[in-house]
């Protein structure tokens, strides 16, 4: 079953939690939808994890349309949700909506994601207005880590708190569909679950959220410069990698590989007519 905006809402209501990971290219994308989850962004995460960049500010609309159109092919129930990289919606309602259009209709996704509360309102409202469903992204938003400082906890300070649950509500009146919560203490995100009709999707933020996301080669343990907390890996896909290509250099440095049945046979009369 395809899942959508509509069944999102309905998993909030339930109290059925909404699964998300992220993904950047077709095969991934197809595993993931094969086992049964419910959503996929394709994450300007993808600068750091798939380009090697220290953070997400130099990916592209086109670095964005390009994976996010590899996704989509291989997708077929989850909800697709194309990332919108820095600068491509900050500098007017009007640049955000063209290139909001451009992830859905050249990278055919269902919806596009952006970072920001109330400064952002604006766009939030404008794309969802001409049919883009939006998700919202408050907390940690890392296209701000020069202004943040670094990479920290957000909302921990009454006034820091009380600014998250505002920035909520304020997303949910623009429009957003749904609101990614990254880095915000687990009780606080419990209370602006609470308070907002539209499902919260966690990362870093408890298990009080309607739905978890996690950037998938973190939870497959398949980076190792750094794992942050609130990272769990679910396999050790690194070292399986590592171990296939050892033993794959090894074969065939030693003849071992290929061995017969990886090998066409020809006649021996063919092979005759040769000398
Ligand atoms: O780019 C990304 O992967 C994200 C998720 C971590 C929410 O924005
Ligand atoms: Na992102």
């Amino acid at each position: 079953m395809k899942n959508t905006v509509s069944t999102f809402k309905e998993q909030k209501v339930k109290g059925d939690k909404i699964t998300m990971l992220t993904a950047y290219d077709y095969s991934t994308a197809k595993l993931m939808d094969q086992s049964g989850i419910n959503g996929i962004l394709v994450g300007d995460s993808l600068g750091m994890v798939m380009l090697g960049y220290e953070n997400t500010l130099p990916v592209t609309m086109e670095d964005m349309i390009h994976h996010t159109r590899a996704v989509t092919r291989g997708a077929k129930d989850a909800l697709v949700v194309g990332d919108m990289p820095f600068m491509s919606y900050q500098v007017s309602v009007e640049e955000a909506m063209y290139n909001a259009g451009r992830l859905m209709k050249e990278g055919r996704c269902q919806a596009v994601k952006l970072e920001g509360g109330a400064s952002v309102c604006p766009q939030i409202k404008a794309i969802t207005a001409a049919s883009i469903p939006v998700m919202a992204h408050i907390g940690l938003t890392p296209q701000s880590v020069n202004v943040f400082g670094g990479f920290k906890v957000q909302g921990k300070s009454e006034e820091g708190a009380k600014k998250l649950i505002e920035e909520a509500k304020a997303v949910e009146e623009a429009g957003a569909f749904a609101i990614v919560l990254e880095c915000v203490p687990a009780k606080l995100a419990e209370i602006i679950s609470e308070s907002i009709n539209i499902p919260t999707i966690g990362i870093g933020a408890g298990s009080g959220c309607d739905g978890q996301i996690l950037v998938y080669q973190d939870m497959l343990g398949m980076v190792s410069d750094f794992t942050p907390k609130f990272v769990k890996q679910f396999a050790k896909v690194g070292d399986v990698m590592k171990e296939a290509f050892a033993a794959y250099i090894e074969e065939t440095k030693q003849g071992s590989f290929p061995a017969p049945e990886h090998t066409f046979k020809i006649s021996e009369d063919v092979i005759n007519k040769l000398y």
